[in-house]
C-alpha cells in the first residue's frame, strides 16, 4: 500500500499540504482530525460529557460517519460546519484521549486506506500508530505564534488570544495523553513550515516520496 503519513500540531499546515500532496500523487486524502471531531459532535449531540470515558466508549462503535474531502456527515446529519465550531473544538481532545475511541478510529482509518490501496492521511498518530510502515512519514511543525496567527485568520469570530490559548491547551492534551500521544514517528521527515510557503513544503515532500 502506498501510504503517506502526515502528523503535527494544529496550524502546522497538515490539511493544506496533505490535500495538495494527494492531488500531485493521484491519491485520495483523509483528514483523521475530522473523524475525532465527528465523535466529539456525536457526544455533544447525545448530551453526554466528553470526558466521561465510559459513556463515550459506549457510543463510539454506533456512530455512523461519512468523511468526504471537506465534508462530513455524522449519523446522517451534515456536521461540516459544526465540527469546526468552538464547542466541538473544546471537546475534541477529551474524546481523542479515550482509548476505545482511538481503537475504533484507527480501525476505520486502516479500512479506508486498504479499500483504496493507499492514500495520504493526516492527523496526530498516523506515522506512530496507524501506519508506521508508510512509504513517507512527515512531521510538520511551526512556531506556536505562527500557528495561532494562521488559525485566527481562519476563525474571524475569536480573538488571537483565545485561539492561541486553545491551541496551547490542545497541544498539551494531545502531547500529554497516555494513548498515542502526538510525537514525531521514528524516521519521520521533520519540516518546520514557519518560514516556508505552501508550495515550498509541497515540493520538498514530493521530492522525498519514493517512486
Ligand atoms: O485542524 P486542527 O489541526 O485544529 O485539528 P484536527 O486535525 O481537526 O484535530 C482535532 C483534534 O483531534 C486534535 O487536537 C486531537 O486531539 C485529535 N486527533 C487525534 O487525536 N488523532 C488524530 N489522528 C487526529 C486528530
Ligand atoms: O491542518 P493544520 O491545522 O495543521 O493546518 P491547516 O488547517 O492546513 O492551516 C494552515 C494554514 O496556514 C492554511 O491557511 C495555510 O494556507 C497556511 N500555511 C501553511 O499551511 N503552510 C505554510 N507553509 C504556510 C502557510
Amino acid at each position: 500500500m502506498r501510504i503517506i503519513a502526515i502528523d503535527g500540531p494544529a496550524g502546522s499546515g497538515k490539511s493544506t499540504i496533505a490535500k495538495r500532496l494527494a492531488t500531485r500523487l493521484g491519491l485520495e486524502y483523509l483528514d483523521t482530525g475530522a473523524m475525532y471531531r465527528g465523535i466529539a459532535f456525536a457526544t455533544l449531540r447525545r448530551g453526554l460529557d466528553p470526558s466521561d470515558q465510559e459513556d463515550v466508549a459506549r457510543i463510539v462503535r454506533d456512530v455512523h460517519m461519512q468523511v468526504g474531502e471537506g465534508t462530513i456527515t455524522v449519523d446522517d446529519v451534515d456536521a461540516t460546519i459544526e465540527i469546526r465550531g468552538p464547542e466541538v473544538t473544546r471537546a475534541v481532545s477529551l474524546v481523542a484521549a479515550n482509548p476505545e475511541v482511538r481503537t475504533e478510529m484507527v480501525r476505520r482509518q486502516r479500512e479506508w486506506a486498504t479499500e483504496r490501496g493507499g492514500g495520504v492521511l493526516e492527523g496526530r498518530d498516523i506515522g506512530t500508530v496507524v501506519f508506521p510502515d508508510a512509504v513517507l512519514k512527515v512531521y510538520l511543525t511551526a512556531r506556536p505564534e505562527v500557528r495561532a496567527e494562521r488559525r485566527s485568520k481562519e476563525v474571524s469570530d475569536l480573538s488571537y488570544e483565545t485561539v492561541a490559548s486553545d491551541l496551547a491547551r490542545r497541544d498539551a492534551l494531545d502531547q500529554g495523553r497516555e494513548t498515542s500521544p502526538l510525537a514525531e514517528a521514528d524516521g519521520a521527515l521533520v519540516v518546520d513550515t514557519s518560514d516556508l510557503t505552501v508550495d515550498e513544503v509541497v515540493e520538498a515532500l514530493v521530492a522525498k516520496v519514493p517512486s
